[in-house]
């Protein structure tokens, strides 16, 4: 009855429920947080895309991105120096690359002077000690936005597989420190790594998109890239379905055995228990990119006001390092890095 429960409620003694155990203890001072902090987000775990656009002195804004610019290669190098002041070790470039560059086999993707390799060379010479990390799959220079080579509505595994490694090699010669396949294509560590080898390369790491999940959260990117506009279908007969962890688990697993040096989970937060997974199966750096669309949706929602985008961004970056991540691709990465200056995060 309410008077028997209100007379319990007024003498219970709090001490002999917990056993004089107090989680509370040492979350009431500033310093005590700070002393038994298991997770730290440092300007060391950020990695940043960059978009890069043919021309010169371009930086123009990415509509659904904001914050985000296309940048032509001096604009980019300059964007690199920055980033390296502020302490960034590595950049991811991607290219934006012209219309009547594109075609069905992603052919410029295996030109030795292409947008990409141009950017690395550039970077690579103005600012050497900044990691640079080139993604390797095909979609930005098919007609059809595919990562790989498409025939009869079917994206030809093995022939993909022969272009990336090529293409590698190229940007390996232009100075890449990681190539980065994102095309999921089976098979693509190990080719990769035989053709690297083959080249010289030995010390050009290999960082898997291991698991890379046919997610909704690429839409901005492929505005980015100027995809949006060519992909037809879906990309769901190459990357994973969103339901399936274990598969996942064993695709990376594949990764490994084939000579991948680090993992990628891809997008970020909607996977954070694969990043755990990952990191406790291989053990291997582990990485998350938190993609366009995770971006996009923090700067919209703090532009609507609904959310503090500033303090979201932190969390959700302190969230890949707590599952187990080493570091974040993440468009936040200078806004990050300047935080972490000031003694936020
Ligand atoms: C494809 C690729 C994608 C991204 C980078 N490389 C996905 C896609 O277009 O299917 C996405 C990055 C992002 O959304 O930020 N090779």
């Amino acid at each position: 009855n309410t008077a028997a429960g209100l007379a319990a409620a007024a003498a219970i003694d709090v001490d002999e429920i917990t056993g004089h155990r107090r989680m509370r203890r040492t979350r009431v001072a500033d310093w005590s947080r700070r002393l038994v902090r298991e997770t730290r987000l440092t300007v060391d775990d950020l990695i940043w895309p960059l978009f890069i656009v043919p021309g010169t002195n371009i930086a123009e804004p990415i509509a659904a991105m904001p914050g985000v610019n296309r940048m032509s290669v001096d604009r980019a190098v300059e964007a690199a120096r920055m980033a390296a002041d502020l302490g960034i070790p590595a950049l991811a470039t991607f290219p934006n690359v012209e219309m009547d560059k594109r075609d069905v086999t992603g052919s410029h993707a295996l030109d030795p002077d292409n947008l990409i390799n141009q950017a690395t060379r550039a970077i690579k010479q103005a600012v050497p000690n900044i990691g640079i990390i080139t993604d390797v799959a095909l979609d930005p220079f098919t007609s059809h936005g595919h990562d790989g080579i498409l025939r009869d509505g079917e994206i030809i595994n093995d022939e993909t597989v022969r272009a990336i490694a090529a293409a590698a090699v190229h940007q390996a010669d232009a100075g890449a420190d990681i190539i980065s396949p994102s095309d999921m294509m089976d098979g693509r560590i190990g080719a990769i790594r035989r053709a690297l080898d083959a080249a010289g390369h030995q010390n050009v790491a290999i960082m898997s998109y291991a698991t890379k999940f046919a997610s909704a959260c690429y839409g901005p990117y492929r505005e980015a890239i100027g995809t949006s506009g060519l992909l037809k279908g879906d990309k769901r007969t190459y990357y994973l379905d969103p339901s399936n962890a274990m598969e996942a688990i064993r695709d990376a697993g594949m990764d490994v055995e084939e000579g991948a040096d680090m993992l990628m989970v891809k997008p970020g937060l909607p996977y954070l228990d694969i990043c755990r997974a990952l990191k406790d199966t291989y053990g291997l750096p582990t990485f998350a990119y938190q993609v366009s669309g995770e971006y996009s949706m923090i700067k919209a929602g703090h532009a609507a006001g609904y959310i503090d985008g500033e303090r979201i961004m932190m969390e959700k970056l302190l969230a890949f390092k707590r599952a187990g991540c080493d570091g974040i691709l993440t468009y936040f990465a200078p806004e990050a890095a300047r935080l972490i200056a000031k003694g936020g995060g």
